[in-house]
């Protein structure tokens, strides 16, 4: 699913690029107009054989030139409406299996800055069986204000064996990893929002974890997030859904 190289830093002028292309997790409604989405969705809908499958998500990379990229070239001039700086790196037709917990997605590269990480809601589907859009049960993604810059990485980290990064059994919870900054101290996570939407993750994982933004999955909407952010999915087997799919786009920063 991912390129990633562990343990690495960005050079001091790529991480002054990094910190300063953050910006507030934004959701834009009607983004799609529905030929569009329609158009988008049954690609999503039709795709059966996954070329990736973790135990998180089924999962199809592929760039503009390849894979249904080429028909899904009409996007670029619309994204570039919302975000101008924006350079493709690769998209992805996503379909969950489990509701992933708090990280951020942030890949090193020795030659490109992470940017934003885009995601169009393509559907939801109950336990009980498909629904038509219009009936989608409520769910959503969140994004939190602490970011991952992969900076100050402590010996002890580096030391450490590389996992599967989509092993999620695997992972820490983010007050416990030095990249992780702007923690505040306490808990602010309501334990009301918790209990409704978050209990796939112990609440302590959610120590010095402040909310950014919800966004609910509404077709024809997008939404995006620093690709240096703290986020996760809600737990949307728990609350009787049995996947959501969706189009990733994910971007690098243009010159
Ligand atoms: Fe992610």
């Amino acid at each position: 699913m991912y390129v990633y190289t562990p343990f690495q830093s960005f050079t001091p002028e790529q991480e002054k690029k990094l910190r300063e292309s953050t910006s507030t997790s934004t959701c834009y409604e009607n983004f799609l107009t529905d030929e569009e989405f329609a158009f988008c969705r049954k690609l999503v809908m039709n795709t059966k054989k996954w070329p990736e499958q973790g135990r998180v998500a089924k999962y199809w990379g592929f760039n503009f030139e390849s894979g249904p990229g080429p028909l899904l070239t009409f996007l670029k001039d619309k994204i570039t409406e919302i975000l101008p700086r924006w350079k493709p790196d690769f998209l992805a037709f996503q379909e969950a299996i489990e509701p992933w917990k708090l990280h951020a997605d942030i890949r090193w590269y020795s030659d490109k800055i992470p940017y934003k990480v885009i995601l169009i809601p393509m559907d939801v589907e109950p336990m009980s069986g498909p629904v038509d859009i219009d009936h989608w049960p409520e769910t959503f993604t969140y994004s939190f204000k602490q970011r991952n810059f992969l900076s100050s990485w402590t010996e002890e980290e580096r030391q450490r064996p590389v996992g599967d990064r989509n092993d999620m059994s695997t992972w820490s919870r983010p007050y416990d990893m030095s990249q992780v900054e702007d923690f505040v101290p306490g808990y602010h996570i309501p334990k009301e929002e918790y209990d409704a939407n978050l209990n796939h993750m112990p609440y302590d994982w959610f120590e010095g974890v402040t909310l950014e933004q919800r966004h609910q999955w509404k077709p024809k909407s997008l939404f995006y997030w620093d690709n240096t952010q703290l986020h996760c999915a809600d737990n949307f087997l728990g609350k009787g859904i049995r996947t959501k799919r969706s189009l990733m786009v994910y971007t690098i920063l243009g010159d």
